[in-house]
C-alpha cells in the first residue's frame, strides 16, 4: 500500500490517500486544542497513544458486532481505515453528568445517571458544533431516520462494551463522543477516534481525571494521564 497525498488536516489528525481508492491513512499529531481551537498546545505522546487506543478498542469492538472503520495498523502514529463520508454529527453518550452536560443543566459533576443519555452536536466548526436533535438532524438532510436509529443503537452498543471494558482497568467511563461514516457501499460504521481525547475517564477508586479535561482546565500531569490509560488498557 502507498501513502499519497495528504486529504485532510484536522486538529488531531492527518488523512492521506492510498493506491486503493477505498482506503485512506490516519495519521495522529501531538497537537491538542480545545474550545473548538481556541486553546492550543500539545500533548507529547499523545498521537501515538491515541493511534494504539483507538486502534485496539475498535478490534475490541468489532469483536462485540460493531463494524468500524479500522483496517490495520502500520507504524505508531499511522492506521489504514476505510474511506467514509463523515456523517456530520458528533454523537455524545454520557453515563455520569460532567462538562457541557453540568453546564447547560446547571448541576455538580459526578451524578451517576440511570441509563445513559444520547445526544448530537451539528459537526461545523464555524458554528462552533450546536447541539441539535434528531428532527433537526433530519430537517439539515445530514441523515435519514434510518441512519439515525443505526446510529443511536451502535452508539449505546459501544457504551456497554466500552463500559464493561474500562471498569475492568479499574476505569469508569463517564463520557464520550463518536463520529460514524458511510462507506462507498453505504453503510454506516464508527470511524474517527476512541481516546483520552473523545472519552471522559475517570480513576473508579480515587475519581481523578485521566483524559484531556487535563489540558482543557489546565489541571497539569496530561501526558502522566494519557500514558496512565495506557499502562491500564496495555498493562505497560
Ligand atoms: P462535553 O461535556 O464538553 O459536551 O463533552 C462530552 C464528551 O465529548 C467528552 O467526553 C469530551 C468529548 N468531546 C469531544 O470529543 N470533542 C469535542 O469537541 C467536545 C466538545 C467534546
Ligand atoms: N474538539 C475540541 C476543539 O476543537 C476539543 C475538545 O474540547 O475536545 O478544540
Amino acid at each position: 500500500m502507498k501513502k499519497l497525498e495528504q486529504l485532510y488536516e484536522g486538529k488531531a489528525k492527518k488523512v492521506f490517500a492510498t493506491d486503493d481508492p477505498d482506503l485512506v491513512i490516519v495519521d495522529y499529531k501531538d497537537d491538542a486544542t480545545a474550545f473548538n481551537g481556541a486553546k492550543k498546545g500539545t500533548i507529547v505522546g499523545k498521537g501515538v497513544i491515541n493511534n494504539k487506543l483507538t486502534n485496539y478498542l475498535m478490534q475490541q469492538l468489532e469483536k462485540e458486532g460493531v463494524p468500524t472503520h479500522f483496517v490495520e495498523e502500520i507504524s505508531d502514529r499511522e492506521t489504514v481505515v476505510k474511506k467514509v463520508t463523515i456523517v456530520p454529527l458528533e454523537v455524545i453518550i454520557r453515563n455520569i453528568s460532567a462538562g457541557s452536560f453540568a453546564k447547560r443543566y446547571g448541576v455538580e459533576e459526578g451524578i451517576v445517571f440511570k441509563a445513559p443519555t444520547v445526544e448530537f452536536s451539528y459537526k461545523s466548526d464555524p458554528l462552533d458544533d450546536p447541539l441539535l436533535n434528531h428532527y433537526h438532524a433530519l430537517a439539515l438532510g445530514l441523515a435519514t431516520q434510518e441512519e439515525i436509529d443505526q446510529i443511536i443503537a451502535m452508539a449505546f452498543k459501544v457504551n456497554d462494551v466500552l463500559k464493561a471494558f474500562f471498569a475492568e482497568v479499574g476505569v469508569t467511563l463517564v463520557d464520550f463522543k463518536l463520529e460514524f461514516g458511510k462507506t462507498s457501499d453505504g453503510k454506516i460504521v464508527l470511524a474517527d477516534e476512541i481516546s483520552p481525547d473523545t472519552c471522559r475517564l475517570w480513576d473508579s477508586k480515587t475519581g481523578e481525571k485521566l483524559d484531556k479535561d487535563r489540558f482543557r482546565r489546565d489541571m497539569g500531569g496530561v501526558e502522566d494521564a494519557y500514558q496512565e490509560i495506557m499502562r491500564r488498557v496495555f498493562g505497560k
